[in-house]
């Protein structure tokens, strides 16, 4: 129920008991259809199953759902046969007691398939051995070959059961399936002989005409053909059906046979049977000339006769011919074709029951438990429910008064159950109000005086007794009867409603109208006493086992069938009462077999004639709701901070401080010795709310906590990765650093030992260093080379060991720098430095002023040709100009500083002023020319004297005497005429006359004649020399 509380917001509600409008048909309908339309066909009224068939293949019976179920609390999940199953036995185990599940419902509605699930549920949930399988096996493979025989389609069902059928079982005290026993309730033989149009007789004629293997067809003397049989064949056709498929049935009816122990005689004598019934039926008798049957040369009659082993004649006599017994002696009366055909199809019903008797009695000897150790029991009762038809005869009246008995049952058990219930707890019983069908049980069954009694009276009365005289026996008796009512005895607005042959019922489920045309011979089931000692001749051992046990007495009048039937269900009733009940009510969704569909009007009725309303009723009568105080606390404790999260003393206290925190009022509960009880669903549903809120809360606040416990425990699982990942990178890094160190120790060892030893041979410990120092003062070398040829001082100091190495790169890359220098010089400037050449052999280291010349380039010429007055040029051109600048000339006495042009022709020095040759010197006259040392511009050429044109020497002042003195030396070759001369020059003034040139430093540079008649040249200091 505690499932059926959570679920009856989304699907309707799991449990009827919990529904408010309890009284409320429409209510009812209304959740059955919601729940049907979400393929939950499964809703319970309190531990009663009802079931709706869904008319197609649900997934809810799988292994799997099967384990869902196992050992779970009843109302833990949603509704299932499987739950229901599964309390039956888990209740069986724990109370060593009996049970039985009644599944009931109208033809069609899922009976046999439930009780089918259940066989199935235990088949697979119960502990087993080796042994035990085969006992299970039987009792899985019973279920065909009792189908097959008791089965039939009909309009309503294509696989309905034409029987009641009551299996026990057998548990041993472990909890085994360890056998099982069958009873069969009312087979409807008349099938046997005839179907209502669309129906067929039972499968196993289709199996074994369409199925069977042509050897056995042959031998049985049948033709694969079911048209050829009139029993299979009604208003010249077969009913079709595509849902069956006689061939897989065949095999597996065989197969089944073969498990549940029969030998190859037993199947040979069984299809002999079936194979006679069908011969029998199309046995055919002719009219003598005085209308009695005959039967003459007839194959169908040999075919019974070979295979039931009666001898042809005596088969022949006792269709054809009824023994009458007079006193002492046996008259025979001969049949008429009518009487003929009646006395084969009640041979045919009779021989076809009675194997399914004695089929069932086999089957149960093959499941049955040899042990003698005690065993609990579980029954599964697959019974017809309440049929209400437009027509209702003798077989519905025996099925409704078979409901009657279990309607009956089920109220003495529940009732009793709930007041043993009450008296077990302690509570006051209040009584139930409910419609007790005890009445309705009386007026059929009572004796002397109930209905069956007064059917078998007639069916025994010597003289013509009808149908209708049966009924004009019941008026008489039951006239005042308020649940019987009939034409005559009805008011006028009733009598309407009936025809003469009828009598209506108040059943508790309802009205029924009951026609009772075929009452007496149904309930006769005549079979003549000769042809029932003819088959106890027979050589078919089934045949003959049939027929000899019963009736041994053949004087006495056998048993009626409502008689009979009236025994069996007391039989059964008394089997039901001992056991504890459990209930599957079987509802049909539709009548077209379509999935799907709910018929509202359809269910409706079943709703009604399955007293789902009135067992709801007395569900209901007393307390909604009851559960254990330790699960009812347990459940609902959140509600309460006194028992929430623990209640330390006793449960029932416990509860009572819960429900009166939740303001329940006394009217509304009781509080038994172990449970409590709760009137309406109102109160529990209230509850139940509350604690889906609190749930909610509570959940939240343990998801919380969970959540923050896994984060802890995640954060915590974290750092210590995160840590040992650290501490393993520590050891990596130390390990590397440590390696590293010691490789730094080594090296610095050997750099010291290296740097030591680095003057000796080279040896291991030294040639290590010293190819570092040599590589290191390579590199340091490669970056720091001179960048000119001029550049002689930063060569880097060489360590020892490269001294020599060092010279030698060092000549190599001055080398290389002359050669690079020397490939970049143009012409030009290779003329000018061959002119400096010349004026470094000549100065160098001699006069002051010349390195500060050094850098400043001799030009071509300082006066151009055009400065040069033409005249001069006239005179002097043919010996080609050289070279010209201008000159102060001093003079020879007094020393006049005079400007000139000094021109350097091919031949001769001119000193020219304007256009005045002022003096010529030719080379050849020039003896020679002297300068000071330091770093004044005079220059004196001494001239020969001999030369008489000549005026003497020639003493100039110039600002370039490098220049024209290197020129003059190459172009007079008078390179080695140029002396440098250390103190005072003396000068020719004219032949035989001398002059002095004095030379000294000074702050300022200046020429004077000085006192001493010399001429003064004072020149400024250069810095360096
Ligand atoms: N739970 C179910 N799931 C799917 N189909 C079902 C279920 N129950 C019944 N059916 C369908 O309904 C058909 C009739 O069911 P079943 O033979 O059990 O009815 P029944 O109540 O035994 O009828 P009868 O009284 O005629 O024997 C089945 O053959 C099957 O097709
Ligand atoms: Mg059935």
């Amino acid at each position: 129920m505690e499932g059926a509380l959570t679920a009856r917001d989304r699907v309707g509600i799991q449990d009827f008991v919990l529904l408010d409008a309890h009284t409320n048909e429409t209510a009812f309908l209304d959740n059955l259809k919601k729940r049907f339309s979400e393929d939950l066909i499964y809703t319970y009224i309190g531990t009663l199953l009802v079931s709706v068939n869904p008319y197609k293949e649900l997934d809810i019976y799988s292994k799997k759902q099967m384990d869902i179920y196992m050992g779970v609390n009843f109302f833990e999940l949603p509704p299932h046969i499987y739950a229901l199953a599964d309390n039956a036995y888990h209740t069986m185990m724990s109370e060593a007691n009996n049970h039985f599940i009644l599944i009931s419902g109208e033809s069609g509605a899922g009976k046999t398939e439930a009780s089918k699930k259940i066989l199935q549920y235990y088949a697979v949930s119960c502990p087993s051995t080796t042994l035990l399988d085969s006992v299970r096996d039987r009792m899985l493979v019973s279920n065909p070959v009792l189908e097959a025989f008791g089965n039939a389609k009909t309009l309503k069902n294509d696989n309905s059961s034409r029987f009641g059928k009551y299996m026990d079982i057998q548990f041993d005290i472990q909890g085994d399936a360890v056998g099982g026993h069958i009873l069969s309730y009312l087979l409807e033989k008349s099938r046997v002989v005839h179907q209502n149009h669309g129906e067929r007789n039972f499968h196993i004629f289709y199996q074994l005409v369409e199925g069977g293997e042509e050897d056995l067809l042959h031998q049985l003397g049948l033709e694969s053909n079911c048209q050829h049989y009139s029993y299979l064949v009604q208003q010249d056709e077969c009913a079709n059906v595509t849902s069956i498929n006689e061939k897989n049935d065949w095999k597996t009816v065989r197969n089944a046979l073969s498990v549940i122990d029969f030998d190859e005689s037993d199947i040979q004598h069984l299809f002999g049977i079936i194979a006679s019934v069908l011969h029998l039926g199309n046995v055919q008798f002719e009219a003598d000339s005085k209308g009695y049957a005959t039967l003459n040369n007839n194959t169908e009659l040999r075919w019974v006769s070979t295979l039931l082993g009666i001898n042809v004649q005596v088969l022949q006599e006792g269709l054809t011919y009824r023994k009458i017994e007079a006193k002492t002696d046996e008259v025979l009366s001969p049949f008429t074709v009518d009487h003929a055909i009646y006395a084969r199809d009640a041979l045919a019903k009779a021989i076809y029951g009675r194997t399914f008797t004695w089929l069932v009695n086999k089957i149960n000897d093959s499941m049955e438990n040899k042990e003698p150790s005690r065993k609990t029991v579980i029954g599964l009762l697959d019974i017809y429910g309440f049929e209400v038809f437009y027509v209702n005869s003798f077989e519905q009246f025996c099925i409704n008064y078979c409901n009657e008995k279990l309607q009956q049952l089920f109220i003495q058990l529940t009732l009793k159950s709930e007041q043993e219930e009450y008296e077990a707890e302690g509570i006051g019983w209040e009584p139930v109000q409910f419609f007790n069908n005890k009445i309705i049980c009386d007026l059929v069954e009572e004796k002397h005086r109930g209905i069956i009694s007064v059917l078998d009276e007639e069916c025994l009365r010597p003289g013509e007794a009808t149908d209708f005289t049966f009924l004009e026996r019941l008026e008489e008796k039951m006239g005042s009867h308020p649940h019987f009512i009939t034409h005559k005895l009805s008011d006028k607005k009733t009598r309407k409603t009936l025809d003469r042959g009828d009598f209506r019922l108040l059943h508790y489920a309802g009205e029924v109208t009951y026609c009772v045309v075929g009452f007496i011979d149904k309930n006769n089931d005549m079979l003549y006493r000769n042809i029932k000692d003819v088959m106890r001749q027979s050589k078919n051992a089934i045949v003959r086992e049939c027929f000899a046990s019963t009736e041994s007495d053949s004087r006495r009048r056998p048993e009626t069938v409502a008689s009979q039937f009236k025994s069996s269900l007391l039989g059964l009733t008394d089997i039901l009462m001992s056991k504890e009940p459990w209930y599957v009510r079987c509802l049909k969704s539709n009548e077209s077999k379509q999935p799907g569909r709910f018929d509202n009007v359809l269910v409706r009725h079943q709703v009604k004639y399955l007293g789902l309303m009135e067992h709801l009723r007395v569900r209901r009568a007393g307390f909604a709701y009851r559960r254990r105080y330790e699960v009812f606390l347990q459940r609902y404790k959140p509600l309460c901070p006194a028992t929430w999260p623990h209640w330390r003393g006793v449960a029932a206290e416990g509860v009572e401080v819960l429900v009166q925190h939740l303001g329940y009022l006394p009217d509304e509960y009781k509080m038994g010795r172990t449970k409590i009880f709760i009137r309406h669903p109102r109160t529990l549903f209230a509850t139940e709310d509350a604690f889906e809120v609190c749930k909610h809360k509570l959940a939240s606040r343990i998801q919380a906590q969970y959540k923050g416990y896994r984060q802890k425990g995640e954060f915590r699982r974290q750092k210590e990765a995160a840590t040992k990942i650290e501490t393993c990178w520590r050891g990596v890094q130390a390990r590397k650093e440590k390696e590293r160190r010691q490789w730094a120790v080594k090296v610095i060892k050997k750099f010291i030992k290296g740097y030591m030893t680095r003057g000796e041979a080279k040896t291991t410990d030294n040639s290590e260093y010293l190819a570092f120092v040599r590589q290191n003062y390579l590199n340091r070398l490669k970056d720091n080379l001179p960048k000119t040829v001029l550049d002689k001082t930063s060569w880097l100091t060489p360590p020892p060991v490269l001294t020599e190495a060092s010279a030698i790169l060092r000549q190599l890359h001055m080398r290389l720098m002359v050669t690079r220098y020397v490939r970049g010089i143009t012409a030009q400037q290779k003329a000018q430095l061959q002119l400096k050449g010349i004026t470094s052999v000549i100065f160098k280291g001699k006069k002051d002023s010349y390195p500060q010349s050094v850098c400043q380039p001799f030009v071509d010429t300082r006066i151009s040709e055009q400065d040069i007055n033409m005249k001069v040029l006239q005179i002097i051109r043919h010996e080609r100009v050289k070279y010209s600048v201008p000159v102060v000339k001093y003079d020879r006495n007094g020393f006049k500083p005079r400007p000139r042009q000094l021109i350097l022709t091919q031949m001769a020095a001119y000193a020219v002023d304007e256009a005045k040759i002022k003096q010529r010197v030719q080379y050849t006259n020039l003896k020679g020319v002297s300068v000071s040392t330091l770093s004044d511009g005079i220059i004196i050429f001494h001239i020969a004297s001999e030369d008489v044109k000549q005026k003497g020497d020639l003493v100039m002042q110039c600002d370039h005497l490098f220049e024209v003195l290197t020129k003059l030396s190459v172009v007079a070759n008078k390179q080695s005429a140029i002396n440098v001369v250390q103190g005072s020059i003396k000068f020719q003034i004219q032949a035989g006359k001398e002059g002095i040139v004095d030379f000294s430093s000074g702050q300022e540079s200046m020429v004077y004649k000085d006192k001493n008649g010399h001429l003064m040249v004072v020149s400024t200091r250069t810095r360096a020399r």
